[in-house]
């Protein structure tokens, strides 16, 4: 106990100590939670910020090991959504307050996929007067294509590494140009340095993973120098190869309660930056998410793609609120939010206080 409340207390960590963290149980586990929450608490405040989600197209031309919509799965219905779809989907989120939008999709890269995604984002920032932040995660793309983007509105990037060990990146991911650990890498430096506001992540509890692969995960965000970071467990989806690794795998409420504890160190690690509750948390526990804001996270994404589209856009099992339409997530997630002793930043970016800070430097 008292090794673990040295560690909480100090502003540099060593890989071990990350370790020790990430391996807290019992009352060390309660002090890691608490010491999280209240730094979230004096760095952030009690506010959680939306971006109103919409996954726009599960076609994709990758074919991730673990990923239940990669091209290889024949099973899935594919879809795109129309524009016309998606913008009333912007429309929906500026409406309610949600501040910003994610557009998510399957990996596309085509001159017709970028010029498409560059009229969305100039009609979204039109009709909502600049009003609704925009986020994008469209996989890697060239520089190009990432700066017309950004030229276009889109702020903020996510694109998760998925692991930060090169080993086990390989290991999930088919070995082919298509799936290469050093584009990935230098992607998320360009979309660094051209100035967006930059998310990776990780999955946790993969096969193969370990405690020191996540450590490692936690030090290569604050090296990089991240401003938000969305990360959950891994959960296996039936048609995808990395199933046949289930037996490895930790069992499921253990790989969630390690993503907590993930939150809860990155969050004493970096005390500034925007934390996401990753959906994939609710798919194993119905109050993932919430108990995600009670140890550090500061983001919500709620889905507002059209309920018909939704089962067709599983990744892994049991995705939640696939039978619901957006409004009825409305109500439900702002009482959600208030029971986790938090409230929301409507109508408002929320924007990464590292990045401005990092701006400013
Ligand atoms: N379990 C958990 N997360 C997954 N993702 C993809 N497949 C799975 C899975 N089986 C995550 C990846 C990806 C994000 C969009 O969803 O981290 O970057
Ligand atoms: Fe689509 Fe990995 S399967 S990006």
């Amino acid at each position: 106990m008292d090794q673990l409340i040295k560690i909480i207390n100090q502003t540099e960590f060593s890989k071990q100590d990350i370790v020790t963290m990430l391996c807290a149980e019992g009352e060390d586990k309660k002090l890691l939670f608490a010491k999280a929450k209240e730094i979230k608490e004096k760095e952030i405040g009690k506010k959680v910020h939306y971006r109103g989600l919409i996954e726009f197209s599960n076609i994709c031309s990758k074919d991730c090991l673990y990923c239940g919509i990669r091209k290889g799965n024949y099973e899935v219905e594919r879809f795109n959504l129309s524009d016309a779809e998606i913008i009333a989907a912007a429309k929906f989120a500026h409406e309610n307050k949600y501040g910003s939008f994610v557009m998510q999709s399957g990996e596309i890269s085509s001159p017709a996929f970028t010029d498409r995604i560059e009229n969305l984002l100039k009609k979204i920032k039109k009709i909502t007067n600049g009003e609704l932040g925009i986020t994008i995660s469209l996989g890697e793309q060239s520089q190009e294509t990432y700066q017309k983007w950004f030229d276009a509105g889109a702020h903020r990037y996510l694109l998760r590494i998925e692991s930060s060990n090169k080993e086990l990146y390989y290991k999930i991911h088919p070995k082919d140009e298509m799936h290469n650990f050093e584009k990935r890498l230098n992607c998320l430096y360009a979309l660094q340095k051209i100035g967006y506001q930059t998310g990776t992540g990780v999955m946790i509890g993969l096969p193969f993973q370990t405690m020191e692969d996540l450590a490692n995960d936690i030090l290569f965000m604050k090296t990089f120098d991240v401003d938000m970071v969305g990360m959950g467990p891994y959960i296996e989806h039936p048609n995808t190869p990395l199933n046949d690794y289930t037996a490895e795998l930790m069992p499921l409420i253990k790989r969630f309660d390690l993503a907590l504890k993930m939150i809860a160190t990155l969050r004493i690690v970096m005390p500034d930056i925007n934390i996401a509750a990753a959906t994939a948390l609710q798919a194993i526990d119905p109050i993932g998410r919430e108990k995600a804001v009670k140890v550090g996270a500061n983001i919500i994404m709620p889905n507002i793609t059209p309920g018909k589209y939704r089962n067709n856009y599983k990744l892994y099992n049991n995705k939640p609120c696939v039978d619901e339409e957006p409004e009825e997530c409305v109500s439900c997630l702002d009482v959600r939010i208030r029971l986790a002793d938090a409230s929301i930043g409507y109508d408002e970016w929320g924007d990464s206080k590292h990045f401005s800070k990092r701006r400013e430097v």
